[in-house]
């Protein structure tokens, strides 16, 4: 079974700053990093990390052509990551010493997916296989209807929320993974019970894991509601811990460990994640976990 992830790619251009940019101000950053990052290529590397075998498929400029060779270092098969003329996507984030970011993301490569893309990568795809996508390529409409007429398991994680997504066929989407912010959004309920509660009621067939941060996470499918709690670390950068935390569970589930570990494994990769500055860089392997 191979786990296909659509996604973006971003060089990350990272400043450390003692508070968020306000409206005027020019601010003085105390650290500059440059990292790859995208929420696709974060999770491609989570997969890969724990274990899956993983296919990125996308659109980088020549600029980002480090990305894909350090994604074939960490075992990312890259076959599908197509190099056309323009820039890689890229991001601003602002970290702040508590660890929290702020991200500017331009989507660059990351917009020029097209049909014919779709059709080609998922011609070598079948029934057997995952598809894993964000919320940063475009064409995603063209990508669910491809995926689903070839019966593939579709994983949708709406990152970041636009108001797009609720014109996408959602009711083809196998499972959401969101964040209570885009739980929001999508389901206009506030508490996390309420968020799981219209999440079920509209897509019954779909299962919702819903990541909450600090407290954990809830995996919900009809009558069944896993839990699991966060660990307690040291945070320094939390860019990549809900990308961590997705890789790992799916490579989980995809080599066949319960329910309960999966999720477990996927919130000590993001606790780990945490701890470290950067996005992919960040992640850590299954030894570590
Ligand atoms: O989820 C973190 C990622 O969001 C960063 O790596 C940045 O590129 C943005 O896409």
């Amino acid at each position: 079974m191979k786990i296909l992830n659509f996604g973006s790619v971003n060089v990350d251009y990272v400043y450390g700053v003692d508070h968020f940019v306000k409206p005027s101000e020019t601010l003085a950053s105390q650290s500059y990093d440059v990292f790859m990052g995208g929420k696709g290529c974060n999770q491609s590397v989570a997969l890969a990390k724990a274990g899956a075998e993983v296919y990125h498929a996308g659109n980088i400029g020549k600029d980002g052509l480090w990305i894909k060779e350090q994604l074939e270092k960490w075992g990312v098969n890259t076959d599908f990551l197509q190099i056309i003329d323009g820039p890689t996507g890229h991001a601003i984030i602002q970290v702040v010493p508590e660890g929290q970011n702020a991200i500017i993301i331009h989507g660059g490569a990351n917009r020029t997916v097209t049909p014919q893309q779709i059709d080609q990568t998922l011609n070598h795809f079948g029934s057997d296989d995952w598809l894993l996508f964000q919320n940063e390529i475009n064409c995603i409409p063209e990508l669910i209807e491809a995926a689903f007429a070839k019966g593939m398991k579709i994983i949708f994680n709406p990152a970041p929320m636009t108001s797009e997504v609720a014109s996408f066929p959602l009711n083809k989407i196998d499972v959401f993974i969101i964040n209570e912010v885009e739980g929001q959004e999508l389901t206009q309920q506030t508490s996390p019970a309420d968020i799981l509660q219209v999440m079920t009621a509209r897509f019954p067939n779909a299962a919702t894991l819903l990541t909450l941060g600090e407290k954990g996470a809830v995996y919900s499918h009809q009558n069944t509601h896993t839990q699991v709690e966060a660990q307690r670390v040291k945070t320094i950068d939390t860019t990549a811990a809900g990308d961590t935390f997705i890789g790992y569970f799916l490579a989980s589930q995809a080599l066949g460990l319960p329910l309960e570990e999966s999720l477990n494994s996927a919130s000590k990769a993001a606790a780990i994640c945490v701890t470290r500055k950067g996005g992919a860089i960040s992640i850590p392997n299954r030894e570590e976990v």
